[in-house]
């Protein structure tokens, strides 16, 4: 493991497993800069979506064209856009033009970078991957939580947020191009019984036994 200069830590793992949260408090611990991949695949999803087009055909000229005004919208992280987010990103041409802008940011200054295939294609040779994971009824109340501020006491619009969220995993994990998986290497960390501070503190000592 280098020092923390241009330490690369992968944090990949399936929808609303509080990857963001977990990469976000380890970046700012580490003074790094954090890159959410998951963005970009949306802001394509979103443009495609603006154009009246098909998310399962079309996508690679946006995702050249993503500026970051792209990245700012607030309507990024709705229903619709998580659903064509995961058909844009099934497209090779879509990731492929996708791949040297996450590499550039990870490459000058380091990066706490958040995903699903930055451990096993986007930086494979990353300092640290980790693989964070938890039950899909555990990441869909924790989603509900996130977009209603609130635990969701309706057990059909839970299960329907289930739903959603296996859906698109299944659909992540099947394409041929960068499915999710974890790495060889990653360490798998299933965050079901902990909480963001718990597992803040697990893996900060986790790099703190790998520079011993
Ligand atoms: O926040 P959440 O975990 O729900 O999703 P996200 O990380 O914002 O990613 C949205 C979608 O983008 C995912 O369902 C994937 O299909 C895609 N994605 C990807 O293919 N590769 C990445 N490195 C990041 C996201």
């Amino acid at each position: 493991m280098t020092g923390s200069r241009r330490l690369i830590i992968a944090v990949d793992g399936p929808a609303a497993a509080g990857k963001g949260t977990l990469a976000k408090a380890l970046a700012e611990r580490l003074a790094l800069p954090y890159l959410d991949t998951g963005l970009l695949y949306r802001a394509v999803a979103r443009r495609v979506l603006d154009h009246g087009e098909d998310p399962v055909l079309q996508g690679e000229q946006h995702a050249k064209a993503i500026e970051p005004a792209d990245l700012e919208r607030d309507d990024l992280r709705v229903p619709e856009v998580d659903r064509a987010a995961s058909l844009v990103a099934r497209q090779p041409a879509v990731r492929e033009a996708l791949l040297e802008r996450q590499r550039s940011v990870g490459r000058v200054h380091g990066a706490v970078v958040d995903g699903r295939d930055i451990g096993t294609v986007v930086f494979p040779d990353a300092d640290l991957k980790l693989f964070i994971t938890a039950s899909p009824e555990v990441r869909a109340q924790r989603r509900y939580r996130q977009r209603h501020g609130e635990d969701c006491q309706d057990a059909e619009l839970l299960a329907q947020e289930v739903a959603a969220i296996v859906a698109r995993d299944e659909q992540d994990a099947s394409r041929e191009v960068s499915p999710l998986k974890p790495a060889d290497n990653a360490v798998q960390i299933l965050t079901d019984h902990m909480d963001a501070e718990s597992v803040l503190d697990r893996v900060l000592t986790l790099l703190q036994e790998r520079r011993a």
